[in-house]
């Protein structure tokens, strides 16, 4: 499969236009946008919002800026946004059949070898390619805000997908800079979220069980050892790892257990049945409907948080 230069958006909102800036940020790559609402200068604006953000941290320069806006270009229709394209990044809103359409449309606009991502959170790649007639080319990209600073991304096979269309989407997002990684199978939260909600079903179970207080949970989390067990054998205590799961495993919390029902868990304690009212308030709240994976946004909020966005940054700039 021929290497991807031309990378046209649709859906320029939050998300299409962090996905705009990162595949601009190669000097190879061009990059065409389009939405159905919004005007192109309002979209080249946005992106020169994040960007002026990363000039106020230092990590990216004013020339650097100027050439990055130069590769990318709002179109006022889809049939133009398209038409040179070699990777389509779909980025409109999450509703099926929306997406569904958006796809069946796209297949007599583009070129027979242009490949789809669908930058869908949660429904699955299979049932989005389904109602399409070159299935085979739809891939799963699951980006996560902001994407210009977070460097995952998930690139999810459906049933239908060929692995070449996998390989070349993992190739160009590599050299955009991002850390691809490969799902084989389309399930339910793919990978990162499986793993994540893994940890927060434990930590309100903790609550829910009295072992430890909210706060205190939170703080084992931030502060505590990152490592996991998609990490591998910890290199420096070997041997410590396997006969301590052993040991605590079977006390973990059960699949669809604590907190899930009605409430936000941790955030409202509304899912936490053991909790008085006093409990409920002693809870970390959310700040305003942002969820714990938007960390920038919930950094910008906080001004009590500026290690997190520096950090996000220097990610970034490489540093890390
Ligand atoms: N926001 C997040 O944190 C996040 C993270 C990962 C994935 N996603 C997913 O990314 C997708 C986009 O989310 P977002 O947060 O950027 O939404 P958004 O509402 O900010 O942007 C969607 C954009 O699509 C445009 N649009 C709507 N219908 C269109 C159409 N038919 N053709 C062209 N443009 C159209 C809208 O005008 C809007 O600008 C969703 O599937 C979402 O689930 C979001």
């Amino acid at each position: 499969m021929a290497e991807i230069r031309n990378v046209a958006i649709i859906g320029a909102g939050l998300m299409g236009c962090g996905i705009a800036q990162v595949f601009a940020s190669h000097p190879d790559h061009r990059v065409t946008t389009f939405d159905s609402y919004t005007p192109g200068p309002v979209v080249l604006e946005r992106v020169r919002g994040n960007l002026a953000m990363l000039a106020g941290k230092g990590a990216i320069s004013t020339a650097e800026i100027a050439a990055l806006m130069g590769r990318i270009t709002p179109m006022e229709s889809i049939a133009k946004a398209v038409a040179q394209a070699d990777l389509v990044m779909e980025c409109i809103p999450e509703q099926m059949e929306l997406k569904q359409n958006l796809f069946a449309e796209l297949e007599g606009l583009c070129q027979p070898g242009a490949i789809f991502a669908t930058n869908t959170s949660v429904m699955s790649i299979t049932e989005i390619a389904s109602k399409a007639e070159s299935r085979h080319r739809i891939v799963g990209t699951h980006f996560w805000n902001p994407p210009y600073l977070i460097p995952l991304v998930e690139v999810v096979k459906s049933e239908y997908t060929d692995d070449t269309v996998v390989d070349a989407t993992m190739a160009v997002l590599k050299k955009a800079g991002k850390h691809p990684v490969r799902v084989n199978r389309d399930v339910p939260g793919f990978l990162a979220n499986r793993l994540q909600h893994a940890l927060w079903r434990e930590a309100i179970s903790i609550v829910e069980h009295g072992i430890a207080d909210a706060a205190p949970v939170a703080g084992a989390g931030s502060h505590g050892e990152r490592r996991h067990g998609g990490h591998g054998p910890d290199p420096v205590h070997p041997p410590v790892h396997p006969p301590a799961s052993r040991e605590f495993a079977p006390a973990l919390a059960p699949l669809g257990g604590a907190g899930a029902e009605g409430g936000a868990g941790l955030q409202d304690g509304a899912g936490v049945p053991d909790l008085d009212t006093a409990g409920r308030r002693s809870l970390p709240q959310a700040p305003g409907r942002v969820p714990h994976r938007c960390p920038v946004q919930a950094a910008r909020r906080s001004t009590a948080n500026p290690v997190l966005i520096n950090s996000l940054v220097a990610y970034h700039r490489g540093i890390l």
